[in-house]
């Protein structure tokens, strides 16, 4: 795992953040009726190219898209494809951007037009889980504290927590150590330390936490179909508490 050194990386993994951050903004307002997910991706690939940054998502282990969008009962790595978004659906979107070799990583679930309460509460529920598992990351706090504050949220709202996929280290590469957990003990695990970064990420579904991949190798649902929300943020620990690196 990296540690940010100083203030230039720290800008540069901001600016990473950043542009994740123009992506979300400028997909969401494209998602509407009738658009495809390939069409959003290729907004995504634009803004990456405009921004002067690369995708850590293209390529990534043959991943074959600058973003996932994963709709309803899709969890992640949904890859686009000819779908058209729909009124009434609720879309998952996850980007990443490099800017000089520092990464940034977030996703949203957000509902195209009117959604039912019961889905309102899902993604309300997830983001609570996001922020509340951002502010417990401050320099002495242990991963197992940040997995607590997620899966309380989680089991507050009688949700499933996903546990086969999980937040991660984040910095010179996408993916590093540790991995954060959405569930876990207080007290137990890696303590945190000013100048780490994680990227932290709940996943929930309205049913139960199973989770199956399609034939194409990517694509996570849920095992009883039910609809699954995802928050993700880039957080860098600093010795002023939590800094979310992937907003605006
Ligand atoms: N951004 C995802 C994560 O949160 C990983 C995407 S995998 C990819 O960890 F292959 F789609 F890039
Ligand atoms: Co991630």
């Amino acid at each position: 795992m990296i540690t940010i050194k100083g203030p230039r990386e720290f800008d540069k993994m901001r600016r990473a953040g950043q542009v994740v951050a123009r992506i979300h903004r400028e997909l969401r307002e494209a998602a509407v009726p009738g658009v495809t997910m390939v069409e959003l991706d290729r907004i995504a690939g634009e803004i990456i190219a405009e921004e002067g940054c690369t995708s850590n998502f293209l390529d990534y282990h043959g991943y074959p898209a600058y973003v996932c969008l994963s709709p309803n009962e899709v969890i992640v790595h949904g890859i686009p494809d000819e779908r058209e978004v729909a009124e009434g659906d609720i879309l998952s979107l996850d980007a990443g951007a490099i800017f000089e070799g520092w990464h940034g990583d977030a996703a949203l679930t957000f509902p195209i037009g009117e959604v039912p309460a019961e889905t309102r509460a899902l993604l309300d529920a997830t983001e609570r889980a996001l922020w509340a598992g951002i502010e417990a990351s401050v320099p002495g706090a242990r991963l197992g504290d940040v997995g607590h504050a997620i899966e309380a949220v989680a089991i507050e709202a009688g949700l499933g927590v996903v546990r086969e996929y999980t937040g991660h280290g984040i910095g010179r590469q996408m993916h590093e150590e540790p991995q954060v957990l959405n569930y876990g003990e207080p007290g137990k695990g890696m303590r945190l330390k000013a100048g780490m970064a994680i990227a932290i990420e709940p996943m929930f579904n309205m049913g139960g936490e199973g989770t199956r991949v399609l034939a194409d190798g990517w694509t996570v649902v849920t095992a009883d179909g039910s609809l699954s929300a995802h928050f993700e943020h880039t957080v860098a620990i600093t010795k002023q508490g939590p800094r979310v690196l992937t907003l605006p």
